[in-house]
């Protein structure tokens, strides 16, 4: 039996899912949702879909199953939560919590576990780099014991304030809107850790267990300010986390760097390591290193999904098909609420090492799914 979806925030990014939605064939019934009317007729004429909300407190009092949230990061907390006390199963949008306040974001973390563990409801994280084919070529590779122990790894989330092709400036007065105001400006680089820790915690299968990181305060700043929203001076934040399986792992969050930008990952184990940057992504041993091809690790998809598999690095076809899965199976989501945890919690205990010149604080965990 399929379920029944409603995708939640049909701006830049969420637009992108309607149709492979859409297309799912385990999606009996598609609706669409956002505040603004223009956006939500555009979405919904290009896909032809007829069942539209104006809000999602709309969508929550409907009979829809399963809620996708690809809202503003600051709101995906509190929606996500409202979402599950509803009775449905929810879909974020990464980051799963966000804002100035590291303890609040904690306090957020928590409730939201808590939340799903007490309606019972399912919640996945959609963080794109888990779907990467260059993830799921080293997963393969754990899984056989091409790494041996794994000792060392490198991850990095590399978007520049003034990139060309995505100005960061631009992209947050536009998600703000009306509530932009001067003062929106500088977020806090470890507050959007997921697409970095995301890759070291799910092929290693563990969590980060301490944390100790620096800043990097540009000295003719003008938009990481200590009197805006964000109190942060940091255009830059680098951590070095010890690993509950011993592993040492340097996280890099750059916002001021000349460079075109970077999502990437190297994995280094006692036999084998695993590199991915501008060179490609390459295999090596002792012997030397080789390009390899890291689509062949690519998950089976249903058809009407493959032929498209969408943008970061084709893994929004995953992210919907995993999604839609677990909730017409009531299985747990590959990234359920406790995953979630595990990829963002190391961020914010990074940016609060920063602020205290790098002390080493451990990273709290909320434990695995219940059995
Ligand atoms: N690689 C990735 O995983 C990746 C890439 C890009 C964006 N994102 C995430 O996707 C999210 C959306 O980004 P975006 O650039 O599309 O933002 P956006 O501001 O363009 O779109 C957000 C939309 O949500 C709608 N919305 C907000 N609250 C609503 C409500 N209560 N009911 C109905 N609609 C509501 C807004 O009207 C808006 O159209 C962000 O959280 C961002 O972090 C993730």
């Amino acid at each position: 039996m399929g379920i029944s979806v409603c995708l939640v925030g049909l701006g830049q990014f969420g637009a992108q899912f309607a149709e492979l939605y859409r297309n799912h064939p385990m999606v009996d019934r598609l609706a669409l949702c956002d505040l603004d009317a223009e956006r939500l007729a555009k979405v919904a004429h290009g896909c032809a879909v007829a069942e539209c909300y104006r809000s999602l407190d709309e969508v929550c009092r409907s009979d829809i199953e399963a809620v996708v949230l690809i809202t503003q990061p600051w709101l995906h907390a509190e929606q996500a939560m409202q979402v599950l006390r509803a009775g449905k199963h929810v879909y974020s949008a990464v980051p799963p919590v966000y804002g100035p306040d590291g303890e609040r974001l904690l306090e957020q973390l928590d409730a939201l576990v808590n939340t799903v563990r007490q309606t019972g409801q399912l919640y996945m994280l959609g963080e794109t780099t888990c779907y990467r084919a260059e993830v799921s070529y080293c997963r393969q590779r754990i899984a056989q014991g091409d790494f041996g122990q794994l000792t060392y790894g490198e991850c990095e989330y590399w978007h520049d304030l003034d990139n060309p092709n995505s100005n960061l400036r631009q992209v947050d007065r536009a998600r703000w809107g009306r509530e932009w105001g001067p003062d929106k400006r500088g977020a806090i680089p470890m507050h959007y850790p997921t697409h970095a820790t995301a890759s070291m915690v799910d092929i290693m299968q563990t969590r980060v267990a301490s944390v100790s990181a620096l800043g990097y305060q540009r000295p003719d700043e003008d938009w990481f300010l200590r009197d805006a929203y964000w109190g942060n001076v940091f255009g830059n934040e680098v951590a070095l986390y010890r690993m509950a399986n011993g592993a040492v792992v340097r996280h890099t969050e750059l916002r001021r760097v000349g460079h075109p930008g970077r999502e990437g990952f190297r994995l280094f184990g006692t036999e084998g390591s695993f590199l991915w940057d501008e060179g490609g992504c390459r295999w090596g041993t002792r012997e030397g290193v080789a390009a390899v091809d890291v689509n062949i690790a690519r998950e089976p998809l249903p058809p009407a999904l493959a032929a498209n598999l969408g943008g970061h690095g084709g893994s929004h076809a995953y992210l919907v098909h995993e999604f839609v899965s677990a909730c017409a199976e009531g299985r747990q989501p590959r990234i359920h609420v406790w995953q979630a945890a595990r990829f963002m919690a190391p961020g914010i205990v990074a940016h609060q090492s920063a602020l205290r010149g790098g002390e080493p604080l451990p990273v709290p965990d909320w434990g695995e799914p219940p059995a």
